[in-house]
């Protein structure tokens, strides 16, 4: 059994929030994305509006203005947690942060609302004693581009029924999306357990000496025909990001060789978080 969605909430409007909302509009939902931050409102309409008409340009959107119109934006999102059948949080990788934003969201929506956490790293039964309905909530995660990648990582905790299971993977079906259910929570689930083998192979090899990031990024795309190389990628989805990821994924685990290596560190601490500083492992200016 599912639970009937047609409003939708998503908290965040950083990279991941702004193309999730995206999805959902362009997939019926009547979407609202809220932000704390004005001007990460008005960067991720702006953003958004361009890469709807861009797909519209390629004749993978019949409508246009219809998505966009199911599109709300919004510093203040507490009318739509209200109103919401569905709520996603996808914030910062912080466990705090979370927790804060879903005793918020407990507070507002309907009790009978689904809850849906984007964490990439933290497992839903970590924030779970921070809500009224715990059943109602569980890990749905999207990729980034999430407006390109294909798949959604279901991760149900051990509290979450089988209604909620089955309305995000309605709702995730209906975008067009591939999923994936995992069996039981682990931190990182399966994508990114995959993803951060091959990223911290690739920066002991750079850290060692072994060849330049450019022939190591070739290698993956050529040798092994991934879509970009493992510097490309964590330029695409920021190296903070990243650096969060294994900061989450040590303090979940207390496994050591989880910590960030010092490269990324001092990456980050100089500010080359990527593509959308200008900078990274590669110089975008
Ligand atoms: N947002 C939305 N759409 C994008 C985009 C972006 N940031 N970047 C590219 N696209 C779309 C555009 O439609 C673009 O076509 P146009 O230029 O005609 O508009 C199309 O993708 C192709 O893009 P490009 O020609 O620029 O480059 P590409 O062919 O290499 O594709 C890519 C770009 C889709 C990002 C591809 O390189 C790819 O699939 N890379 C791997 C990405 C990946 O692994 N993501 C998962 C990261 S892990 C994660 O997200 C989980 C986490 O928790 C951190």
């Amino acid at each position: 059994m599912t639970v009937e969605v047609q409003r939708i909430l998503v908290i965040g409007a950083g990279a991941m929030g702004r193309q999730i909302g995206a999805v959902f509009a362009l997939a019926g939902y009547d979407t609202t994305v809220g932000d704390v931050s004005q001007d990460i409102v008005d960067a991720a309409r702006d953003e958004i509006r361009t890469r709807i008409a861009r797909l519209a340009e390629k004749g993978q959107v019949d409508d246009p203005q219809a998505a966009l119109s199911r599109l709300t934006w919004t510093s203040d999102w507490d009318d739509a947690a209200r109103e919401a059948d569905l709520v996603v949080e996808a914030a910062t990788e912080r466990l705090e942060l979370k927790r804060q934003i879903f005793a918020r969201v407990s507070e507002l929506a309907r009790p009978d609302a689904i809850l849906g956490t984007n964490s990439s790293t933290i497992p839903s039964s970590l924030l779970a004693d921070s809500i009224r309905n715990p059943e109602r909530l569980c890990n749905m995660h999207f990729f980034n581009p999430a407006l390109v990648m294909a798949c959604v990582e279901i991760v149900p905790n051990p509290q979450t029924s089988q209604e909620t299971i089955d309305t995000v993977v309605s709702v995730s079906q209906r975008t067009g999306k591939e999923v994936v259910l995992l069996k039981r929570e682990i931190p990182g689930f399966i994508a990114n357990r995959l993803m951060q083998a091959v990223l911290d192979e690739a920066m002991r090899l750079h850290a060692s000496d072994v060849a330049t990031i450019e022939d190591i990024d070739a290698a993956a795309r050529l040798a092994l025909g991934h879509p970009m190389g493992p510097f490309q990628l964590m330029d695409l989805v920021g190296n903070d990001v990243i650096s969060f990821i294994h900061h989450a994924e040590f303090e979940l685990t207390g496994d050591e060789s989880a910590k960030p290596s010092p490269e990324l560190e001092a990456l980050v601490a100089e500010g080359r978080l990527g593509r959308k500083a200008g900078r990274g492992w590669y110089d975008y200016s």
